[in-house]
C-alpha cells in the first residue's frame, strides 16, 4: 500500500529506440496459456493462447539507427533528449532477450520472474510484465461478477520482495492510438499506470518523462520525472513468503492519466492527489491472524498453492471482494478479522470503514469513491500485470514488518508481518537473495464458481 514501483532496469550499452521501435533485437513475446472457464467447479475451461510483454521501462533506449544510449543508469542523454517530445522522436526502445537479460521465462501455463539477472551488458533487477491477447494488444479483463484464480510459488521470496499479480486500467494498445509520439505501443509494454502515480515511468503519453528528471539517490537504475502516471489499480496479490495483501485502489480519474503537481499526491500531498495510494487492504496478519499465512502455516508458503479472488457484483457495481485458497486439495476460506471493531474476511465498504476507523488511518479509499469507483473502473476493463520488485522507498515494510517502524507492533494496524524493521533494504536483498524468484501459473478466469472446486 505504500508501494513505490522501483524499476530496475538496465544500463545496457546497446541500442534501443525509445518511443520509436528499435531493430537490434526482434521482440518475441514468451507464450503463456491461461483458461477461460464456464459452468461450475473448474471442470469446463478452455485454454487460451496468450503471451507476455515486458514493460518499456526495462528496455534499452538508444538513438534511432545507432548505438548511443538515450538513457544510461538513471540519467537521460541531454543531447538526444533535450525535451520529452524530441527525445521520443530521437530514441527507440528495443526488443527484449527475456531470459538472458531479464530472467523472465514462460513455458506452457507458467511464468517465472527471477530477481537478479546478470546479463552480458548489465545486471537486471526485477521485472514487470503484462498478459497479451495478440502481438500488439493487451488482454483486457472485466472482473465484475467474475472469479480470477491462479497458482503461485512464493517459497523463494524473502522479506523485502514483492511478487505482485494485479490489475490496472491501462489502454488496450498501450496508448499507441491516442498519442502520436508513441510508435511502440503495447507490443513494447508502454502505457503503464497505477494508483501510486509513479514518476519513474520513462515513456509517458508519447513523450519521454525526461523533463525535470531527478536520478534516484538510492537506485542506480531509476529516477523521477516531472510527470506521474495515474490510474485505478486492483491488487489481487502482493506477497512474499511471509506476508500477503489484496487491495483495491480507486482513483477519481478514468484510465491512464498523466499528472503533475498536487494531482500526483506526492509526499505531504499524499491525500490530495487523484488516487487512493493507501487502498483498503486485507492482510491476514494485520487483521489479527498471525498463524494463517507463512512457512508451515495454514497457507504453507513453502509450497505452491492456489489463490481465488471473487468480485461479487454486476454491471459496474462491486459489493465485495472475496478470497479463498486451495492447497493440498483443500479449499481454505480467508481468515476472519480478529481486530476488535473490524469484522469480516473480505473487502466490503463496511470492512474498509471499520478498518480505517480502528487503525486510525486516513480514509482516502472512501474519499476516492471506495468500491463504487473501483467497480466502475473494473467494468471499463483492466490489464493483468505480473511483476517482481524490491522497494527503494520503504523496504516493503508496509507489507511484511512493523510499519510505521517507530510504533508498537501490538497497536492495531501496525504489525503486518514478522520481518525485522531493518529488513528488505534493496542493497541487502539484491546481494543476499539474487536467486529469489516467483512463479505464477495456471491462470483461470470465469463466472463465480467456475474456476475451482470448493472441496
Ligand atoms: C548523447 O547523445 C549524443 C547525440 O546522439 C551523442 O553524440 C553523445 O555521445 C551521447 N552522450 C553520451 C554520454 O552517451
Amino acid at each position: 500500500m505504500y508501494k513505490k514501483l522501483a524499476l530496475a532496469s538496465l544500463s545496457l550499452f546497446g541500442a534501443a529506440r525509445a518511443q520509436q521501435v528499435g531493430k537490434e533485437t526482434t521482440e518475441t513475446h514468451p507464450k503463456m496459456t491461461w483458461k477461460q472457464c464456464t459452468g461450475t467447479g473448474g471442470t469446463s475451461c478452455t485454454s487460451k493462447s496468450g503471451s507476455i510483454t515486458l514493460d518499456s521501462n526495462w528496455r534499452w533506449a538508444h538513438v534511432t539507427g545507432g548505438y548511443t544510449n538515450c538513457y544510461t543508469d538513471n540519467t537521460w542523454n541531454t543531447t538526444s533528449c533535450a525535451d520529452g517530445a524530441t527525445c521520443a522522436k530521437n530514441c527507440a526502445i528495443e526488443g527484449a532477450d527475456y531470459s538472458g537479460t531479464y530472467g523472465i521465462t514462460a513455458g506452457s501455463d507458467a511464468l517465472t520472474l527471477k530477481f537478479v539477472t546478470k546479463g552480458s551488458y548489465s545486471t537486471n533487477i526485477g521485472s514487470r510484465t503484462y498478459l497479451m491477447a495478440s502481438d500488439t494488444k493487451y488482454q483486457m479483463f472485466n472482473l465484475i461478477g467474475k472469479e480470477f484464480t491462479f497458482d503461485v510459488d512464493v517459497s523463494k521470496l524473502p522479506c523485502g520482495l514483492n511478487g505482485a499479480l494485479y490489475f490496472v486500467e491501462m489502454a488496450e494498445d498501450g496508448g499507441l492510438s491516442k498519442y502520436s509520439g508513441n510508435k511502440a505501443g503495447a507490443k513494447y509494454g508502454t502505457g503503464y499506470c497505477d494508483a501510486q502515480c509513479p514518476h519513474d515511468i520513462k515513456w509517458l503519453n508519447g513523450e519521454a518523462n525526461s523533463d525535470g528528471w531527478v536520478p534516484s539517490d538510492n537506485d542506480k537504475n531509476a529516477g523521477s520525472g516531472k510527470y506521474g502516471s495515474c490510474c485505478p489499480e486492483m491488487d489481487i496479490w502482493e506477497a512474499n513468503s511471509i506476508s500477503t495483501a489484496y487491495t483495491p485502489h480507486p482513483c477519481s480519474v478514468s484510465g491512464q492519466t498523466r499528472c503533475t503537481g498536487t494531482d500526483c499526491g506526492d509526499a505531504n500531498e499524499r491525500y490530495n492527489g487523484v488516487c487512493d495510494k493507501d487502498g483498503c487492504d486485507f492482510n491476514s496478519y494485520r487483521m489479527g491472524v498471525k498463524d494463517f499465512y507463512g512457512p508451515g502455516m495454514t497457507i504453507d508458503t513453502t509450497k505452491k498453492f492456489t489463490v481465488v479472488t471473487q468480485f461479487i457484483g454486476s454491471g459496474s457495481s462491486l459489493s465485495d471482494i472475496k478470497r479463498f485458497y486451495v492447497q493440498n486439495g483443500k479449499t481454505i476460506a480467508n481468515s476472519e478479522s480478529t481486530i476488535p471493531g473490524v469484522t469480516g474476511s473480505s473487502i466490503t465498504e463496511e470492512f474498509c470503514n471499520q478498518q480505517k476507523t480502528v487503525f486510525g488511518d486516513t480514509s482516502s479509499f472512501k474519499a476516492k469513491g471506495g468500491l463504487n469507483a473501483m467497480g466502475a473502473s473494473l467494468a471499463r476493463g483492466h490489464v493483468l500485470v505480473m511483476s517482481l520488485w524490491d522497494d527503494h522507498a520503504v523496504n516493503m515494510l508496509w507489507l511484511d514488518s512493523t510499519y510505521p517502524t517507530d510504533k508498537d507492533p501490538s497497536t492495531p494496524g501496525v504489525g503486518r508481518g514478522t520481518c525485522a524493521t531493518d529488513s528488505g533494504k534493496p542493497e541487502d536483498v539484491e546481494s543476499k537473495s539474487p536467486d529469489a524468484a516467483v512463479v505464477y501459473s495456471n491462470i483461470r478466469f470465469g463466472p463465480i464458481g467456475s474456476t475451482f472446486t470448493a472441496l
